[in-house]
């Protein structure tokens, strides 16, 4: 524990790895169905609104009180409230971690697969039919061991960035990634729009249809928000952790937000665009990565270029993301039980993959532990976590600094490296509320409809 904090290299390294973070399956994946189910521009108007108020009031108090305490959740709340039970929000987010990575690292896990078969020309076959693309998704990934194999080659990639550290890990890897995911979103974007009948799904991205958007679409917007700026279990603190005082604290939430944003929007053009061009189902739903477009993308001359792009770039972002997660439980074992970084991320990157097997055997390679509760494993982790663990964690961070530590200290952390320091903490104190009120009703809505059936609102 005498070891000395390590710290990021510099302020965009920062930047670059907390949007890393961010900009991740959720973006490239989750963003451009819901929004194509969900009215277009409304919902992207809804999902702003949401990430302006709920999101960046929450990933403001993650970085202050990271940086404040130089430590990662659990330690930060036992430092700033010593002997409460604020310390357990810590280890909801922790848990989180653990819970989170093992089916993200089964949804890593066929990214890979995804490269190697576009690689090897397997889209070709594919070409224009999305049945025999869902079959062959199917098969892949209720087997019962190849997609297990993927998986533990993903979760490789994770832990040994993460034992190469903060800045010669995370921030080495962030700074690589991160531009290379933009650009090739760009040249993905381009080719998009650039193809006969391309612009129609730009209107069907960017034109606002009211009476597409329901109360649900609303709660999901605000979830959303939630999971994709990587909020409510420490990731953000954790990475707050490794800053020093120069730092603009305020400057960088608004770089990460935009740059999550953008990134999605650009996912959303680049989908669309090449959907629409060649006539295949905009609403597809969750199936539009991983069936739709590789019976989309054989169509196009060089198709097996664009596929194979499409599938590294969404690798890089879910590594960028995954390795975030991997970095919470690291640090736990790193601050609070004094182990070395190496040791953390083997031993607990192991038992994550071993849970996440759990996740992808439920998916029909005959083990289900969940079955008892009538869902898959792989959906009853997504669902806990997604629905309440994120939300609640998030929501008590709010809390915390609105009861227990005080707006005041929260200012004064806040505004050392801002050079206007002039906050209004009546403007900080409603942010915080309005943002731990609006969770509460979420998770409020979603218990009262899992009890009475019907939700109050969605
Ligand atoms: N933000 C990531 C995404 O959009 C997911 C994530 C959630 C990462 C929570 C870290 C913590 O895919």
């Amino acid at each position: 524990m005498a070891e000395k904090r390590e710290h990021w290299g510099s302020r965009i390294g920062f930047i670059l790895a907390a949007s890393g973070s961010a900009v991740g399956i959720g973006n490239i994946w989750k963003y451009p169905h819901m929004a194509g189910q969900n009215g277009g521009a409304a919902f992207t108007l809804v999902y702003l609104a949401c990430i302006l108020i709920v999101g960046l009031s929450i990933v403001i108090a993650e970085f202050v009180i990271g940086r404040k305490t130089q430590l990662s959740p659990v330690g930060a709340f036992e430092k700033l409230a010593p002997g409460s039970s604020w310390k357990y929000v810590g280890y909801l987010g922790v848990a989180s971690a653990f819970v989170i990575l093992s089916f993200y690292g089964v949804v890593g896990g066929w990214i890979i697969k995804y490269i190697v078969v576009s690689i090897t020309g397997g889209f070709n076959g594919l070409a224009g039919d999305p049945e025999v693309a869902g079959n062959v998704f199917n098969t892949f990934t209720t087997a019962t061991w190849s997609p297990i194999i993927y998986q533990v080659l993903f979760m490789g990639f994770c832990i040994w960035v993460i034992v190469n550290g903060v800045k010669g890990g995370i921030e080495k890897w962030s700074t690589i990634m991160m531009p290379l995911i933009v650009v090739l979103l760009v040249v993905l974007a381009i080719r998009g729009i650039t193809l006969p009948g391309g612009m129609k799904g730009i209107s069907f991205l960017f034109n606002p249809r009211f009476e597409d958007l329901t109360a649900s679409s609303i709660v999901l917007a605000l979830g959303h928000s939630f999971f994709t700026v990587s909020l409510g279990m420490g990731t953000m603190m954790t990475y707050g952790s490794y800053l020093d005082k120069k730092q603009n604290l305020l400057n960088s939430a608004l770089w990460v937000l935009f740059l999550d944003t953008a990134i999605a929007m650009l996912a959303g053009v680049a989908i669309f665009t090449t959907v629409f061009a060649l006539g295949a189902n905009p609403a597809e739903g969750p199936g539009l990565i991983f069936v739709v477009l590789p019976s989309v993308f054989p169509q196009l001359a060089a198709g097996t270029l664009w596929g194979t792009l499409f599938f590294v770039l969404l690798f890089m972002a879910a590594l960028t993301s995954a390795i975030s997660i991997l970095e919470v439980v690291t640090a736990y074992f790193i601050d609070q039980k004094g182990w070395s970084r190496k040791k953390a991320t083997i031993q607990f990157g192991a038992v994550i993959t071993i849970v996440g097997m759990f996740c992808s055997f439920s998916l029909g390679g005959g083990v289900n532990i969940t079955e008892f509760l009538g869902i898959s494993f792989f959906d009853a982790v997504d669902y806990l976590s997604s629905k309440y663990m994120l939300p609640l964690g998030g929501m008590f961070t709010a809390v915390f600094v609105l009861k227990r530590w005080g707006i005041p200290n929260f200012i004064e952390e806040l505004t050392s490296g801002m050079e206007d320091s002039n906050l209004s903490s009546s403007l900080i104190r409603s942010l915080l509320t309005i943002a731990a009120g609006v969770v509460a009703f979420i998770i409020f809505n979603e218990i009262y409809s899992k009890i009475v059936g019907v939700a109050l609102i969605g």
